[in-house]
């Protein structure tokens, strides 16, 4: 069961191998796909569809979820777990886009790209003065990077590149090694917080860093500094965030993605200083058939060849 008409030629690949259901407009509700999912063996999801316990217990004979997406936080790891289903997902593809994408929040925020682009849009530049739209140097800052995994490296590999000093912050101390290749520093969250210019948020969602940045971590954060995501957005209390932006104690936000995605917070629409994009880090034409590939690739692993793909992320037990 596939739940998306993905980009490439994967799907004719399947199509070869497998017997094929192709949603291609999606399923609205965990309650629909349970209703759906009964007698397939495999299911292709997308980051937006909820893959829960109730759809675990309606699909008895499934032994795949191929996550288009490199986050799971969609699907019920410890359900799939429990049912020997094995879950993967799109690591590596996507990482040099969605890092690229992160820069261009913070060169957008840094420099005010899209309020800029909307006055000249608006017809009201009337010329060159020394007060308008002044941003904030990037060389000679420092970048604090929360979660270093593939893409909070690739945002950190960027960084000499615009003179930018960077920390990381996550449990795991990276090895000397690749500190030393990134040009960066392991250092405690609060200290992070309260040193950064901008904060990058680059963790993968779970249970303990939802809120990560909320009323009392924001208030810890540098006065005037930016925030990043491009992660996922329940890391950030956006109610939180609008009044830390409102009250000129952060200075400006660049999100691509929400608390409650696809609805933004009101109050972070009516702001100047920050940037919204429509969740599209991995989007570029060449990145969503590497995605799609991948979980075709795993499918067919899985399905025809009867091999658990190397990209399993659980299941693989059982
Ligand atoms: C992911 O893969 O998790 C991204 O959010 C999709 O672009």
């Amino acid at each position: 069961l596939v739940l998306a008409d993905l980009p490439g030629d994967g799907l004719e690949r399947l199509r070869q191998r497998c017997e094929v259901t192709l949603r291609s407009a999606g399923v609205a509700s965990e309650a629909e796909l349970s209703a759906l999912v009964a007698g397939y063996h495999g299911l292709l999801s997308l980051l937006t569809q909820r893959v829960g316990e109730r759809v675990f217990a309606a699909a008895e004979d499934l032994e795949i979820v191929a996550n288009c997406a490199v986050g799971v936080d969609n699907i019920d790891l410890g359900a799939a777990e429990r049912r020997g289903v094995v879950v993967t997902h799109t690591p590596d593809v996507l990482t040099d886009d969605t890092a690229d994408l992160a820069w261009a929040l913070i060169l957008a925020v840094s420099r005010g790209v899209v309020s800029g682009d909307a006055i000249m849009r608006r017809q009201e530049y009337d010329g060159w003065q020394p007060r308008f739209i002044v941003g904030r140097s990037l060389t000679g800052s420092r970048l604090g990077v929360i979660g270093a995994g593939r893409i909070g490296r690739a945002v950190l590999a960027r960084a000499p590149a615009f003179g930018v000093e960077t920390r990381y912050y996550q449990r795991h101390r990276l090895p000397i090694d690749t500190e030393g290749e990134l040009g960066t520093e392991w250092c405690p969250l609060d200290e992070l917080l309260a040193t950064a210019d901008i904060v990058s948020l680059h963790a993968s969602l779970n249970d303990e860093n939802r809120y990560l940045l909320n009323a009392e971590t924001m208030a810890a954060m540098k006065p005037g500094s930016l925030v990043i995501n491009t992660a996922r957005g329940p890391l950030i209390d956006e109610a939180a965030l609008a009044e830390a932006l409102r009250s000129g104690h952060l200075g400006g936000a660049g999100l691509d993605v929400y608390e409650n995605e696809p609805r933004v917070h009101p109050r972070l629409v009516g702001l100047e200083n920050v940037v919204l994009l429509p969740h599209i880090g991995s989007a570029t034409w060449e990145t969503r058939v590497r995605m799609a590939d991948c979980c075709f690739a795993d499918l067919i692993t899985m399905l025809a060849d009867g091999r658990v793909p190397a990209r399993a992320l659980v299941g693989t037990v059982g």
